[in-house]
């Protein structure tokens, strides 16, 4: 029997994930714009034979431009791109279902995965915050169980685009005269109670059928969301425990919703900061904090808790009297993530700060190849996850780092391939998933 082996997926952020790296003297302030910076981090994964890679997106100025980039390239367009400068990586790009439409964000999804030649992915979002509300004609935020309640009705009605071709309605026969079978196109006529899509898509079923379904919201909502439509879930945990009971959760839930446990792959977050020494990753990691700017971390904490502005001391803890998960509207399991790291390590608010700074809640772990190995081992082997999305607090240096002495060591162990061989697989191929079936294939509509 082959053994197990891990998925990796890249998460690539403009100059890395520490909310410093910008600053530091090998950054590009300007890498967020710069389609070569983008080139360059793909083929750095691609030589690490990743799964794939992932750009987070929301239609909103993320935060204020004052103290570090903001602002990024629209994800399908950068992808598109990076399609043509890669051979195998997948290329996973956040979408929300919020502020899109099923058929506009089916067509463009589609259109990626003929491009990329099957290796397309969505990171499915229902997009957390007013900021990104009022930009849509809406005054407020819409309640999260509301978001959810689209999100699932927009996913059956790509779904239905995606499948209103079958796979071989091309019949190109010259000869005959005959291009394709009209038998073979399935418009959705889909009325419900957000959507109303009559027509077939536009563009003909794509290599993967549709792309992989990545969801990324931990909530009660968002697991139930997952376990119905995901195949992969990218998640922030803290600690091996907290993972383990969030990928047993899941996977239990995912059998419950009728489908198979290995049919949804969990990777959790690790910001990765590696020195030859542990003493070396450490000072890597004191380089960054000192250069985080203290008011900036304030203000975008008060933010995410929900608290007005000027609550929070510096050097002092985060008020006892905080609200619970179930009154927070926007992000519910980031907030409860944050809140419980705070108390459960007595961290000041700096101190928190300086925590967040590297990866925003995800797991942080500076010390040698070795070290970051084991610990990806150790929670692969022990039930806590099935791969792991790399969060590089400093790029490219940071995933050049992890591709050049942490990925030899985890295919030295056997946990990772050596190469992606021959011939090219579809990203879904790469995760291990089975191409879904066409639902008009499947069960024929009766005539
Ligand atoms: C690795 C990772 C990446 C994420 N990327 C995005 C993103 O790009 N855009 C977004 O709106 N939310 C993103 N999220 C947030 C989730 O989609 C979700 O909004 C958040 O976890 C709160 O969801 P919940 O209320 O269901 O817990 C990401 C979450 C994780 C763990």
């Amino acid at each position: 029997m082959t053994r197990r082996q891990l998925h990796l997926n890249a998460f690539l952020m403009n100059t890395g994930h520490h909310e410093a790296s910008w600053r530091l003297p090998e950054s590009d302030p300007y890498a967020s714009v710069d389609l070569a910076h983008y080139v360059r981090l793909a083929r750095i994964a691609e030589r690490g034979t990743f799964d794939s890679l992932f750009l987070a997106d929301g239609p909103q100025l993320w935060s204020s431009v004052g103290q570090r980039p903001a602002g990024a390239l629209e994800p399908i367009t950068l992808l598109t791109a990076l399609a043509t400068a890669t051979e195998h990586i997948g290329l996973i790009a956040t979408a929300s279902t919020s502020y899109n439409s099923p058929y506009n964000l089916a067509r463009k999804f589609a259109t990626l995965d003929h491009i990329s030649g099957g290796r397309a992915g969505w990171n499915i979002v229902t997009t957390a915050g007013a900021e990104a509300a009022r930009n849509f004609g809406l005054d407020a935020e819409p309640a999260h169980a509301e978001r959810y309640a689209r999100a699932a009705e927009f996913l059956d009605v790509a779904l239905k685009l995606w499948d209103s071709w079958e796979d071989d309605t091309i019949v190109a026969d010259k000869a005959a005269g005959v291009w394709g079978d009209d038998a073979k196109i399935h418009p959705p006529r889909h009325r419900g109670r957000y959507f109303s899509v009559e027509g077939a898509l536009n563009v003909p079923r794509s290599p993967q059928g549709y792309p992989l379904l990545v969801q990324a919201g931990s909530s009660e909502d968002g697991k139930r969301f997952a376990a119905r439509y995901a195949e992969a879930v990218f998640t922030a945990q803290q600690t091996v425990e907290d993972a383990r009971a969030f990928y047993t959760d899941l996977k239990s839930r995912t059998v419950a919703a009728g489908r198979d446990a290995d049919h949804i792959k969990v990777l959790p977050g690790i910001v990765p900061v590696i020195g030859s020494t542990e003493a070396e990753a450490r000072a890597h990691e004191r380089v960054l904090e000192e250069h985080i700017v203290h008011t900036h971390g304030v203000n975008h904490l008060e933010r995410l808790l929900h608290l007005d502005p000027g609550t929070l001391e510096l050097d002092g803890p985060l008020p006892a009297d905080l609200p619970p998960e179930s009154a927070i509207e926007g992000a519910k399991s980031r907030y409860t993530l944050i809140v419980e790291l705070a108390r459960r390590e007595r961290l000041t608010v700096r101190q928190l700060i300086g925590r967040l700074g590297g990866g925003r809640g995800h797991l942080t772990f500076a010390g040698t190849p070795e070290q970051v190995a084991d610990t990806i081992q150790l929670w692969f082997e022990s039930g806590a996850a099935d791969g792991f999305n790399i969060m590089p607090a400093l790029l490219p240096s940071g995933l050049e780092a992890f591709v050049d002495h942490v990925v030899p060591i985890l295919r030295a162990r056997g946990l990772l391939r050596t190469e992606y061989g021959s011939p090219r697989r579809t990203l879904r191929e790469r995760y291990g998933l089975p191409r879904p079936a066409n639902q008009h294939v499947i069960a024929p509509a009766l005539v």
